[in-house]
């Protein structure tokens, strides 16, 4: 039977937590690791169900992987087994970034269409436009496409929005193509860099100047193998400290990288929380009323579309209307109907609330939600649907008064290690049955 969890909410987190690697990182690590055929060790690799999914995924490509019990994966593909991946399909997003280095390794890829949450249409046209612009040809099969490269060419590519997949894409196709890939409109996420910096540490040319979004890789002949550290979540960072705001909690969340997460930090002060940023962690402590604020999610260095989520649970317990316009994924309130059932006031819009119009204005998406508060939640029998979503279910479960009952645990799964177990160590009263 399904797993579900049971949360008693209305208790204050208190405590230490350790923030785990970022899922987002170490999965891109792994595929990197693809690129050479000496050893890659990567440290820092939590374990969730999304790192088991990519673990598979290199094993079923030629990958040795070796994990211990301290975050530590070697990974090593002397040989590639296969150059076909389609029959891992539609569990997570990973499998298009195999075909730079299947490419590169043996000629051609065949990888099956992406999963992963249901935030939005996610077309991966900007990937397959790219790699086209790249000299790779892609031909669209009934389950997967299939790509084939005899030379990448060098080419100059401008994505049409910052994509951090699309990026991740060419960087990875571009670092042993020997010719020159220049990007413009480029993706620049923390994890990106961290993807970048484990390349140029196996012999990778890549310069890139984040505050003009470009980025110019100049492909060389072969990688080698490397130890490479991945980044603290910045995603769980955010929802263990919002859990702690939003239960009148005061949690230290420790090993945290307290410049990836600026932008969370503004806000909580805004809104008159307390931070602290201290030698070994930053600790977030509630404060008996907050100020309502608007937060636009976008591509880093702004607000990351995966906190908001969490954070507007946060947002039913400041004083007034707070607004979340979300301009990465246009369909990214699926979570709201579930928090009005437990009495969040929150209206949904297809309109560009609280700031300048996105690329998403005079479309059809909502995209856009106002939050009055303040409200209490009440427990109430609820679904995720995706990994962030999710979280904002446990966090408002955490806040409510009375029980919930949480189903589709398999999504927040996929993006936290032992969610429930490190929730308890803060006294949070959650169990899995
Ligand atoms: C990654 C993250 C995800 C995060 C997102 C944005 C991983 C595994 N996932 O997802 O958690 O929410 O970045 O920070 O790292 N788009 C297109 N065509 C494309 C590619 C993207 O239209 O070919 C659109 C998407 O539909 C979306 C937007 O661009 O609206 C951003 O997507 P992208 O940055 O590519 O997200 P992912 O890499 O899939």
């Amino acid at each position: 039977m399904a797993e579900k969890l049971i949360v008693r909410g209305d208790r204050p987190l208190e405590g230490e937590i350790e923030i785990c690697g970022s899922k987002n990182a170490a999965t891109k690590a792994m595929i990197a690791s693809l690129l050479t055929e000496e050893p890659c060790t990567i440290e820092n690799i939590p374990l969730s169900q999304d790192i088991a999914i990519t673990k598979e995924l290199c094993e079923r490509i030629g990958s040795e992987v070796v994990c211990d019990n301290d975050h530590r994966c070697i990974l090593a593909a002397p040989e590639i087994r296969t150059t076909s991946v389609i029959e891992l399909s539609r569990r997570n997003r990973i499998p298009i970034l195999t075909m730079g280095p299947l490419l590169h390794r043996r000629g051609e890829a065949e990888v099956p269409f992406l999963g992963g949450d249901p935030i939005g249409h996610r077309p991966i046209d900007f990937h397959l436009t790219a790699l086209t612009q790249m000299g790779v040809r892609i031909e669209r099969r009934e389950h997967s496409y299939y790509a084939t490269a005899r030379h990448i060419r060098g080419a100059d590519i401008e994505l049409p929005f910052p994509s951090v997949g699309a990026t991740e894409n060419v960087i990875l196709t571009a670092v042993l193509a020997q010719v020159k890939t220049r990007l413009t409109n480029a993706a620049i996420e923390p994890e990106i860099a961290n993807l970048i910096g484990m390349l140029t540490a196996m012999g990778a040319a890549i310069r890139c100047d984040s505050s003009s979004r470009f980025m110019e890789i100049t492909g060389v002949s072969r990688l080698r193998g490397v130890t490479h550290r991945v980044i603290p979540d910045r995603i769980e960072t955010v929802s263990f400290a919002t859990a702690a705001l939003a239960t009148g909690g005061n949690v230290l969340v420790r090993g945290v990288l307290t410049a990836d997460i600026e932008r969370f930090i503004d806000m909580i002060r805004a809104m008159e929380g307390r931070v602290e940023v201290l030698p070994d962690g930053v600790r977030f402590s509630s404060t008996p009323s907050y100020r309502p604020t608007v937060i636009e999610a976008a591509p880093h260095p702004g607000f990351l579309t995966d906190w908001q989520p969490p954070v507007s649970i946060l947002l039913t317990k400041a004083n007034g209307a707070s607004i979340i316009h979300e301009t990465v994924h246009e369909d990214r309130f699926g979570y709201v109907k579930d928090l009005r059932r437990m009495g969040a006031e929150i209206a949904i819009s297809d309109e560009c609330l609280g700031g300048p119009p996105c690329r998403f204005v005079n479309r059809t998406f909502n995209h856009s939600a106002r939050i009055m508060g303040p409200t209490r939640l009440r427990g109430a029998d609820l679904k995720m649907t995706d990994i962030r979503a999710g979280m904002a279910h446990v966090i408002a479960a955490l806040a409510a008064e009375g029980e919930s009952v949480i189903s589709g645990v398999e999504h927040i799964d996929r993006g936290y290690e032992k969610i429930d177990e490190r929730l308890r160590a803060l006294g949070a009263d959650i169990r899995r049955v």
